[in-house]
């Protein structure tokens, strides 16, 4: 059994409330850092444990937190980010849902760390249930003396609020979270400047995922040290992830860095293998936004070796800019899918979660849409995949938040390893609109990917 950090309680009956998650020894972290460690030993140990955001990006979280500016007389701000609209990914609401006072403890660590005496948790509109219970949450520990003035007599004042988000998956980018949440329509701010340097309101702010903030309690808890002795190289400590699609076992996982994705997929403790006997065709293993990978190229690497639930791992073989790994949200598709009906279904979402403020993405996702519902409803020609290759191109690297990115790398990748199911479609029109092309991937050796 892999070691739990986050959800090693998530069986227990009312841990959910803040006298349970207390008697399980929750705010532990808060005494330790507030009575015993200044903010900057906090701060150390977050670098120390190498833990890395898990918003998407993978950037360090202790690094983050060490370029955030300290004006004197100038507030800063922690804001969580629990937006979580990326198609595939439910890890944060099933943390906010079932132990929401273990992101009200990381809260509490993360803010005293950065000098915050204001902080907020950003979540998704549409996540009713979930803004209910952090809110019940933060009145509970306040009404213990873990927020408010004075906390457990140490002399730190801290307030945290809850916003209701805009209901709109770019409200996610860190910066159009910002604009949001300062009453204000949620479009990405040109950066430099970094929110660490001018935030919310103009004020040094660090913007985390609800899971990297929850992951500060066991940190201080245990000890940057340890926490990083779990996982491979720079990618440390465990994961959730959420797994869904054509698997015996949907749901959320906590893994260690560094599970073998095999080992994730079929054995019993986590996905149990593939739903009603089907044979593994691809993964999208991060969220909508990360590339499609053939099942001959997730379970392996390039060269050969068992592919890891790592940031690396994930990244090897050259069909990524950034990292597979994402937000972890693990989709897992059978033979039965088709790659072209799921490729157009995302970039139908794209096109309309851009929010239009850059012509390529504005643009672009429109044309790509259109270019795919072609292909896929059987009026597609051979030139309509070169043209959704360049058209793909034109967006990456040239907008100015990485929706843009997230909206063309899932078309390259799909292109790229299933070039021939877009070919068999446009073959094919009579039989494309409900027809699948099948495994060919699945039954190749293990063949390198060239352009
Ligand atoms: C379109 C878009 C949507 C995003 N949505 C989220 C989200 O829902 N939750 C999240 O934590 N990060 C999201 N991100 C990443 C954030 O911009 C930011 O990198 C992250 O909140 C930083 O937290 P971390 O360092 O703890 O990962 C999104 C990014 C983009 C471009």
């Amino acid at each position: 059994m892999g070691r739990k950090l986050l959800l090693e309680h998530i069986n227990v009956p009312g841990i959910n409330t803040f006298a349970v998650y207390r008697e399980k020894g929750g705010y532990r972290a808060v005494e330790k850092a507030l009575k015993s460690m200044t903010a900057e030993d906090v701060v150390e140990e977050v670098k120390k444990s190498g833990l890395r955001g898990r918003g998407g990006a993978g950037f360090p979280t202790g690094m983050k937190w060490s370029f955030l500016a300290k004006p004197e007389g100038v507030p800063r701000y922690l804001v969580c980010n629990g937006d979580e609209s990326e198609p595939g990914t439910f890890k944060d609401r099933y943390l906010m849902t079932y132990i929401p006072h273990a992101l009200i403890e990381g809260m509490i660590v993360s803010s005293y760390a950065l000098g915050a005496h204001t902080s907020y948790i950003y979540i998704r509109g549409e996540m009713m249930p979930q803004i209910r219970i952090m809110e019940k949450a933060i009145e509970e520990a306040k009404a213990a003396g873990f927020l408010g003035k004075n906390i457990l007599g140490t002399g730190y004042d801290l307030e945290i609020y809850v916003q209701p988000g805009g209901g709109a998956y770019i409200c996610g980018e860190e910066t159009a979270l910002l604009e949001s949440l300062e009453g204000k329509r949620g479009n990405p701010r040109i950066k430099p400047p970094f929110p660490a340097v001018a935030g919310l309101y103009g004020c040094p702010t660090v913007v985390n995922n609800v899971e990297s903030i929850a992951a500060t309690v066991p940190i201080v808890n245990d000890g940057g040290e340890e926490y990083a002795k779990i996982g491979i190289e720079r990618s440390t400590g465990t994961k959730l992830i959420s797994a869904s699609g054509n698997i015996a076992k949907p749901g959320v996982y906590e893994i260690e860095m560094g599970l073998p994705v095999e080992e994730f997929i079929f054995s019993d403790e986590y996905c149990g293998g593939m739903a009603n006997g089907k044979r593994l065709k691809a993964v999208v293993a991060g969220g909508s936004s990360v590339p499609i990978l053939p099942a001959n190229l997730i379970l392996k690497t390039m060269k050969g070796e068992p592919r890891l639930m790592t940031y690396e791992s994930l990244a090897d073989g050259g069909f990524v800019s950034g990292t597979a790994m994402g937000s972890g949200g693990f989709i897992v598709f059978d033979e039965d899918q088709c790659i072209v009906r799921n490729t157009y279904n995302y970039t139908r979402f794209y096109r309309h979660e851009s929010c239009g403020q850059c012509s390529p993405c504005r643009e672009g996702t429109g044309w790509m849409e259109k270019i795919l519902y072609k292909i896929e409803h059987g009026h597609g020609d051979m030139s309509d995949i070169d043209l959704l290759w360049q058209v793909q191109q034109k967006i990456e690297g040239n907008t100015i938040c990485p929706l843009g990115d997230a909206a063309a790398w899932p078309v390259a990748a799909a292109i790229r390893h299933f070039r021939d199911e877009f070919e068999w479609h446009i073959l094919n029109p009579e039989a494309s609109l409900q027809g699948n092309y099948g495994l060919a991937h699945y039954a190749d050796p293990l063949v390198p990917v060239t352009e």
